[in-house]
């Protein structure tokens, strides 16, 4: 690999034009508008290549492209937030970066360097700083993600890999307050098995869930909540987020093992936690231990964590033809507590005493 940490700066060839009036940032759609730059980085001979900073725009690929076929292919996805006209703060991108690498070496994709991430972060920032929405709510969604590019129909690692880093636009999750989302098991499938790729952020885990999720709606759920492969008994996570339960005044996460992506709202959560005098549990917790809980009044929270929402409140499980509901239908008192200290730091609105924010002046 090329000595990445002598880069510290990105070749940048700029947009010609800009599509910033093409962004309606009171409908901001997720995903949908993208801002006018893109991060570029080949890997091929052993070696990543020089990054490029270049305008967003389609790439060509040919229908042998690996990635179409074997999915060797990870992501991240991460936010950039308005804090004033000089400062644009990113929410641990240390931390994302870590799991992007985590998921690199589980799916044999090389690793890349921090300096080249943070560098391209902070490039991606200061020429496309008009596209990050400045309402409370808002943000900047950021999409890093690497994708085997061998043009050959061959069932092994690519040799050739493709890096890219797009952001987009995104708008208040909660525009009309937090609606507590429900959830439901299933005894049909599994997300993740033990050895497997749960851990990591790859594309297959997520097409593998679509079918799950897509009835779960149908039968009237917002989501699944996964439960582990072997036993269809402990509490692993939600489609993209994890899941916390605040019993008595514990508060119990599921224990990472191995098939739960490691969420960085979820390591904030537990680390606030701590910090106000919680206690605080990652354990493995069945989905009847949450039931007694409820039964016997003890249950007194439920919420997901994730950066697409930060803070899910979840008003109902739904589990083999029973049902808890939990709460009131609001966000409950230590979840609000959690959502406000986590924006607040985020927005630059409260101090950040765990180095949690990597600003850059634009
Ligand atoms: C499967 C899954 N679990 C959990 C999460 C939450 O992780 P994070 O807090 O890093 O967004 C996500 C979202 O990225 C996810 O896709």
């Amino acid at each position: 690999m090329n000595d990445l940490m002598t880069f510290s700066k990105i070749n940048i060839e700029p947009a010609e034009r800009s599509k910033i009036h093409e962004i309606d940032f009171n409908n901001l759609v997720f995903g949908r508008k993208f801002s006018d730059h893109m991060f570029v980085m080949e890997y091929e001979h052993g070696e990543w290549n020089e990054p490029v900073i270049k305008p967003y725009g389609p790439i060509e690929v040919t229908p042998a492209l690996n990635t179409l076929h074997y999915g060797q292919a990870i992501f991240e996805g991460m936010k950039a937030f308005y804090v004033d006209e000089n400062t644009i703060n990113i929410f641990r991108p240390d931390v994302h970066h870590e799991r992007l690498n985590n998921s690199a070496r589980r799916m044999d994709i090389p690793e890349t360097d921090y300096d080249i991430f943070i560098t391209a972060l902070e490039e991606l920032m200061k020429l496309d700083h008009q596209f990050v929405p400045k309402q409370f709510g808002t943000s900047l969604y950021i999409r890093p993600f690497i994708f085997a590019s061998d043009d050959l129909l061959a069932a092994r690692s690519s040799t050739k890999f493709s890096y890219y880093i797009i952001t987009s636009p995104v708008g208040t999750y909660y525009s009309e307050g937090f609606a507590p989302v429900s959830l439901t098991t299933t005894d049909e499938y599994v997300r993740a098995v033990s050895g497997g790729t749960g851990e990591a952020k790859t594309a297959g885990n997520y097409a593998a869930s679509f079918l799950p999720a897509k009835k779960a709606v149908q039968d009237g759920y917002t989501q699944v909540l996964w439960l582990d492969a072997t036993e269809h008994k402990y509490i692993e996570e939600v489609g993209t987020m994890n899941i916390h339960f605040l019993i008595g005044d514990t508060l119990v996460t599921p224990e990472l093992t191995g098939s739960i992506l490691p969420g960085v709202t979820r390591r904030s959560v537990t680390a606030l936690a701590v910090e106000w005098g919680y206690n605080v549990e990652e354990r493995r917790i069945s989905i009847d231990e949450v039931f007694k809980a409820s039964e016997n009044g003890e249950l007194k929270e439920v919420f997901g964590s994730g950066t697409a929402a930060v803070i899910s409140p979840v008003g109902l499980i739904h589990h083999k033809g029973s049902t808890i509901n939990i709460g009131t239908g609001k966000i409950g008192d230590f979840a609000k507590r959690l959502f406000d200290e986590i924006t607040g730091i985020q927005y630059g609105k409260l101090e950040d005493p765990y180095g949690w924010i990597h600003s850059v002046e634009i």
